[in-house]
């Protein structure tokens, strides 16, 4: 499992460089499957959840091959149906795979992917959009079997702008007959990427980053070269390691567009942040202002995934704050955590309030979701003495060389094997 060890109290200064974005590349390399094309993607992050879709795509029958940061996939010799239980498991958003399969072969089985750490994470959206679009879907003992004769575009109204859904409707889309438009769609940048990549192999889609995304049906998809957009929520952790440090980081490989709301809320607890086309240098205040108010919102909100990471900020701001996380049902378990770092954190339902201390103190942990072991990691740096973060292997699905890189910005960190 691992544990991370951190002794608080050093002022990060330096340089990071950005790795490509983990939840830009899981729906591309799903959209691999699609065409029986090559696809050679760069800047692909080395991450525990890219390990886990390139094991799906070998079980799949695809060959993949990768080196440092490049990956090559054929999809052509695809010659399964199932996506496997224990990999569905491991991976909830390998139900990206869904859509994708149902344009290349018109049938996918697979097991239900049940909650996470961050609550019960439904498929409900997926599964209406893709009944709309003319799959026949079977839902028993825990698993589903989606079949179809031929997809036939449509009009989607989405009740919820689900990052997920919408990306597998697009994936269903491109290989459906006719047209879909997908109304209410989710607006996050990695969106934007898929779309990209999906137009460069061939396909027609027009919309992504707005509300209203259309798919034109296509038959055929060529070979592709991708570059895989830098990710932003790496990116808006380490600005928040240099605001909880008092640091002064620049942060190189970035799209400043998609931090908006994350500096814009930085830049509130009193940090000062300079950009220029493809960095940002970010220096820590003396003192932390509170927040009056942060909402975790869709895309261009402030995104949920940084919603731990700024209350490990905010537990040494110099007053109270409120944090509400309007996206998920279960998001705070981290806030028990950084209580035992002597955080002052009251949480009622979806609603965290949270009351400055002057200093955290360094504690035994336990990291429960992603980005919540990220924020522990972040809380370290400034508290008094050793922090102790285990099951570190929540922090390395999202998270290439965490520890290393935040070594190198002089933090005193080390990573130990279980
Ligand atoms: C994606 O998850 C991201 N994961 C998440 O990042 C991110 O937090 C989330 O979008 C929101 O931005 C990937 O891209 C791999 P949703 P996804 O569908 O697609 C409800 C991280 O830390 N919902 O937009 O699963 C759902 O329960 C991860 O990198 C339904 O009710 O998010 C949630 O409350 C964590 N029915 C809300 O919508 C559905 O059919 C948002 O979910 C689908 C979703």
């Amino acid at each position: 499992m691992g544990k991370i060890i951190v002794n608080g109290g050093n002022r990060l200064n330096g340089e990071v460089n950005i790795s490509g974005a983990k939840n830009a590349i899981l729906p591309i390399l799903a959209a691999t499957i699609i065409g029986g094309n090559e696809s050679t993607l760069f800047n692909v992050p080395n991450l525990r959840d890219v390990e886990i879709m390139v094991k799906i795509l070998n079980s799949l029958g695809c060959r993949v091959k990768y080196m440092e940061d490049i990956m090559w996939i054929d999809s052509k010799p695809l010659n399964k149906v199932e996506i496997p239980e224990e990999l569905v498991r491991e991976m909830r958003s390998s139900i990206i795979f869904m859509g994708a399969m149902l344009s290349r072969i018109g049938e996918v089985k697979i097991s239900y992917p049940g909650g996470c750490e961050i609550g019960p994470r439904p498929i409900d959206l997926h599964l209406k959009a893709l009944r709309e679009l003319g799959a026949e879907i079977e839902e028993s003992h825990g698993f589903i079997h989606c079949r179809t004769k031929g997809l036939i575009g449509t009009e989607i109204q989405l009740d919820y702008p689900s990052v997920g859904a919408t990306e597998n409707i697009i994936l269903a889309g491109v290989g459906a007959k006719g047209t879909t438009i997908i109304r209410n769609a989710a607006r996050e940048p990695e969106i934007i990427d898929l779309q990209t990549y999906l137009n460069c192999a061939g396909a027609k889609i027009k919309g992504a980053g707005t509300s209203v995304i259309t798919i034109e049906g296509v038959d055929k998809l060529i070979d592709v070269n991708h570059n895989t957009m830098p990710d932003r929520i790496v990116a808006g952790t380490f600005m928040v390691a240099s605001a909880i440090t008092e640091g002064e980081i620049i942060i190189k490989n970035v799209i400043i567009d998609h931090l908006q709301a994350i500096s814009a809320k930085l830049r509130e607890a009193g940090c000062l942040i300079y950009t220029d086309e493809k960095s940002l240098k970010i220096i820590g205040p003396k003192k932390i202002n509170p927040i009056e108010m942060i909402q975790t919102l869709p895309y261009p909100g402030f995104p949920t995934d940084m919603q731990a990471q700024i209350m490990a900020l905010l537990s040494i701001g110099t007053g109270t704050s409120i944090i509400s996380e309007t996206v998920f049902e279960n998001r705070f378990k981290h806030a028990e955590e950084l209580i035992r770092m002597g955080a002052n954190i009251k949480t009622f339902g979806r609603i965290a309030v949270i009351k400055g201390v002057k200093e955290l103190t360094g504690a035994k942990t336990t990291a429960k979701d992603l980005r919540g072991g990220a924020a522990l990691v972040l809380a370290g740096l400034a508290a008094k003495g050793e922090t102790i973060v285990e099951n570190v292997y929540h922090i390395k699905r999202g998270y290439e060389n965490f520890h290393l890189d935040l070594k190198k910005l002089g933090a005193d960190i080390k990573f130990i094997k279980a």
